[in-house]
């Protein structure tokens, strides 16, 4: 599918994002691991969190739902396969759903096989493979891609885990496997790595010790089933934050965002640029701090950011580079090589198809440099292309807002990986 978008002369209104893609896995998986019945408020529906629902539902868990929550009735920590044979998942495009359930499945008493799309099956396994070794999990892989072929254990080994990198896949599965282990299982990083299943494993009655970039888990017999509430998700709300920064005249309110201190980068980084951002309604909801973010239309300049606070916006990286072509000088992105094994190689197609656009805009071996002394508006009537990655269709949407004439997108309709309803949206705001 293509979609034809046209510049526009502002952005107003007051909207309310879907609720958070990685928020939802987790209540996903960790209401089916519980006893009892949960509820989920506010859930993604998307494509991504379709492919975790699917594959608890074949296991034993029961899960219902309406348009904005599900109602899951747990199994226990062990999962059942009334099968007897290996149990397939198909992850999709989900990268949180293979290497979660690379620890999940670890302790199982069943074999399991997972597979994804062309995208996800080039992407790194080796990465949750190898810490889970060490615990005593027996895995197998295509050289370190999917399938994953996992032999589960009755019980794993408990490790102290330190990792190179800051991922809170690779953390959350780490985590998840130590709930089946023999010991305390602890996993150390260089900056934290979002949290959530840290603070959600909490709610669900798991003994937890979080010293600095370091946390240890307790084994359990059980979780218990909970109420929870998804606060909007600011990777979604970072499209929106963007569109009104860059168009004249703009004045959005996102409501319900959440600003959880390990994803909230953006929103400093911006401040830091100039940005006339004002966050109102602080408060928490199951256990996330949750606001009301209003945004204006700003003159921004130009900065630099390095490896010590990426992992807080990784997934905004593309939607700033998009940013800083409107900000005043250069603007340097550093430590970023984790672009390069996302969905997309996202440095390769950010400046691809930037550049289709006009934007003075370099690769570099670890992020970019942005040339921001263009003209306000970026080259029309350009046919780009999101290559099936989602954060790339919305990113080169917000960038057509500010292009003169049409902009065609090619691949638009990925948004549904992690937006159904964003076109719709997008277009609800502009005038
Ligand atoms: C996610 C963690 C991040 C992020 C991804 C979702 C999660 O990946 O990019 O979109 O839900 O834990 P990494 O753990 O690979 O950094």
């Amino acid at each position: 599918m293509e979609i034809k978008l046209r510049q526009v002369n502002s952005v107003s209104g007051i909207i309310e994002v879907p609720g958070d893609k990685s928020i939802t896995h987790r209540s996903i998986m960790f209401s089916s691991l519980s006893e009892g019945s949960s509820v989920i408020r506010n859930y993604l529906l998307s494509n991504d969190c379709d492919r975790t629902i699917t594959a608890f539902r074949k296991v034993g868990a029961r899960i219902r739902s309406d348009k904005n929550n599900l109602y899951i009735k747990g199994v226990g920590l062990k999962l059942i396969n009334p099968t007897g044979e290996n149990y397939n998942i198909y992850a999709g495009n989900s990268g949180t759903t293979a290497r979660l359930f690379s620890g999940i499945f670890s302790g199982q008493n069943f074999e399991t096989i997972i597979t994804g799309d062309y995208s996800l099956s080039i992407r790194p396994m080796q990465r949750v493979i190898d810490p889970l070794l060490e615990m005593g999990a027996d895995i197998k892989s295509n050289g370190g891609l999917l399938p994953l072929v996992i032999n589960g254990r009755e019980s794993l080994k408990a490790i102290n885990y330190k990792s190179e990198k800051s991922t809170a896949q690779v953390k959350s599965a780490v985590l998840l496997a130590g709930l089946y282990a023999d010991g305390p299982t602890t996993y150390s990083e260089p900056v934290k790595s979002r949290d959530h299943s840290e603070r959600m494993l909490k709610i669900f009655g798991v003994n937890i010790d979080i010293k600095g970039n370091s946390v240890t888990i307790y084994p359990t017999d059980k979780l218990i089933a909970q109420d929870l509430t998804i606060p909007g998700d600011i990777s979604s709300a970072a499209f929106f934050i963007a569109a009104a920064l860059i168009v004249p005249n703009s004045n959005l309110t996102i409501k319900n965002v959440g600003i959880n201190p390990t994803r909230n980068a953006l929103i400093e980084v911006l401040k830091q640029m100039g940005a006339n951002i004002t966050l109102i309604n602080t408060r928490e909801v199951s256990h996330e701090p949750v606001c009301d973010i209003i945004i204006k239309y700003s003159r921004l300049k130009a900065v630099n950011i390095d490896a010590s606070i990426i992992p807080r916006m990784i997934d905004e990286i593309p939607i700033f580079t998009l940013i800083s072509t409107q900000a005043e000088g250069v603007t340097k992105i550093s430590g970023a090589e984790e672009l390069k094994i996302k969905e997309t190689d996202r440095i390769g197609v950010v400046v691809s198809q930037f550049k289709k656009l006009g934007v003075q805009i370099e690769a570099l071996e670890d992020g970019f440099l942005i040339d921001g002394r263009n003209e306000f508006a970026l080259t029309g009537g350009a046919i780009v292309d999101s290559f099936k990655d989602h954060r790339m269709a919305m990113t080169l949407a917000v960038a057509s807002l500010i292009a003169k004439g049409e902009t065609v997108i090619k691949n638009s309709d990925c948004v549904n990986i992690s937006f159904p309803g964003f076109y719709r949206m997008l277009n609800s705001i502009c005038d």
